[in-house]
């Protein structure tokens, strides 16, 4: 089912995103929400920086804002439970990771297991962790990229829901390519978040990743996926 045909009086997923700073994914699923007939509405946003320049964008957008930091809180434990009683109030459907740069606990995950989707600025999975694009260079990797996928215990390890690719261009340098890669994710992010939103994606219990009714791949977005086709 295309989202053309989607039943019209379905009701939009609640999504709760969750940054640590400058939010330009977190803008890329609020203008995407903004659109007619996409299936989510942003409910809230969870920052774990007060400083985090997203929160400025949930605000301008008059969409609840909380920021729970870790030092406030005793332990992991404690901090992921203030997270969790917001999520209560807010009652998500999905929650999106958008530059949310603290490993969460194996509870946490459990708790959002297939309802929770991280974007990465790598071709998972290589090139898991920090300063992607730096290293991308060192290893003169000709493609570079950008993954979403839904959030397992490990550090950007969870199954792939899509990727999209870019080249490594000659005289690249780290904020050259970082700006194209940042341009798929904001592209990336939205369609990935459609399809969990629309069910034509899902991890099953063993961590596979099936798909159901996959639009043609859409290369003039550059959205690559591994569709296998449900049973
Ligand atoms: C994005 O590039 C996102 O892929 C990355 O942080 C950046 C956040 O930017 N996430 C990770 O590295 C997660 N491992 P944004 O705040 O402008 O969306």
């Amino acid at each position: 089912m295309s989202p053309s045909d989607a039943p019209p009086n379905a009701k939009p997923k609640r999504v709760a995103v969750m940054i640590s700073g400058r939010g330009s994914n977190l803008g890329a699923l609020i203008s995407a929400s903004m659109a007619s007939g996409y299936p989510c509405r942003i409910v809230g946003v969870v920052s774990d920086n007060a400083d985090a320049a997203g929160l400025q964008l949930a605000a301008d957008y008059d969409i609840d804002a909380k920021v729970v930091e870790r030092k406030d809180h005793n332990s992991r434990e404690a901090h992921e439970d203030a997270i969790q009683t917001i999520f209560d109030d807010w009652q998500p459907d999905i929650v999106c990771l958008a530059g949310y740069m603290r490993l969460l606990s194996g509870t946490f995950v459990a708790r959002w297991m297939g309802s929770m989707i991280n974007i990465h600025p790598s071709l998972l999975p290589s090139f898991t962790g920090l300063d992607t694009h730096q290293r991308v260079l060192a290893h003169q990797v000709t493609l570079h990229g950008c993954s979403v996928h839904f959030v397992t215990e490990g550090m950007d390890e969870g199954p792939l829901i899509a990727q999209a690719a870019v080249p490594v261009l000659p005289n690249d340098d780290a904020d050259r390519l970082a700006a194209r890669v940042l341009k798929a994710e904001h592209r990336l992010y939205p369609s990935a978040l459609r399809l969990v939103a629309e069910g034509k994606v899902r991890i099953t219990d063993s961590g596979t990743v099936l798909f159901r009714d996959f639009p043609e791949p859409d290369e003039s977005a550059a959205l690559y996926s591994h569709p296998v086709e449900d049973a």
